[in-house]
């Protein structure tokens, strides 16, 4: 499939390209970013291509997948965001990673408002999940603000998570403007 570009208020969601790994590198090395992901706290500059590589299959395979996040004045790549089918639940969880430079500026919301609709009104998919560390804090916050409801503290993967869930009607019925 063509993946689709979305125009938001400040950013473009766009496909990755393999020119996209040396920024990409630097967003997912930078303090705390991946703090609440398993594994190594760093990553190669090799395995953020390896990653783009699979964003971009994730998109043939499943219909849906990762943009990503461009600031439309500047033009400068600010992280990932969108949606990814887990394999194991059958789910579609909503996924956002961004510059810890642009944090606090409501782009994490903005761009996973713009996957919602997305998900709900094109893929029209029956409802989304996040799936985020307990502790992540800002992470859940971004997910109520979208909307999404808190179900459970659970466990996927072997880890412990918070699951949060919206459904199409749910999000069809909010009032906030899309
Ligand atoms: C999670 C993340 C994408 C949020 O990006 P962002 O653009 O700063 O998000 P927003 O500005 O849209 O909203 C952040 C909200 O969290 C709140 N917040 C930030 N840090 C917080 C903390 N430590 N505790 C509680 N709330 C916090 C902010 O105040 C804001 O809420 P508000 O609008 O009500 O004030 C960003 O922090 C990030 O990339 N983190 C690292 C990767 C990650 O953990 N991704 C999520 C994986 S599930």
């Amino acid at each position: 499939m063509m993946i689709p570009t979305i125009e938001t208020g400040r950013l473009w969601l766009r496909p990755f390209t393999p020119q996209d790994a040396p920024t990409m590198h630097q967003i997912l090395n930078g303090p705390d970013v991946l703090k609440y992901f398993p594994g190594p706290q760093t990553v190669t500059e090799t395995q953020v291509e390896r990653m783009i590589g699979r964003l971009l299959a994730h998109w043939q395979e499943h219909g849906c997948g990762l943009w990503a996040v461009e600031q439309r004045t500047t033009g400068a790549l600010l992280g990932r965001c969108g949606l990814q089918r887990i394999t194991e639940t059958n789910e579609v969880e909503i996924d956002f990673i961004l510059d810890p430079a642009s944090w606090g500026q409501g782009l994490a919301t903005e761009a996973g408002q713009a996957s919602l609709k997305f998900g709900f009104e094109q893929l029209n998919l029956a409802e989304v999940v996040g799936i985020v560390h307990p502790e992540n804090l800002a992470s859940q916050r971004v997910l109520q603000k979208l909307g999404m409801q808190f179900t459970a503290a659970t466990e996927y993967f072997g880890m412990a998570v918070h699951r949060y869930v919206i459904t199409q009607p749910n999000f069809a019925n909010q009032t906030v403007e899309k």
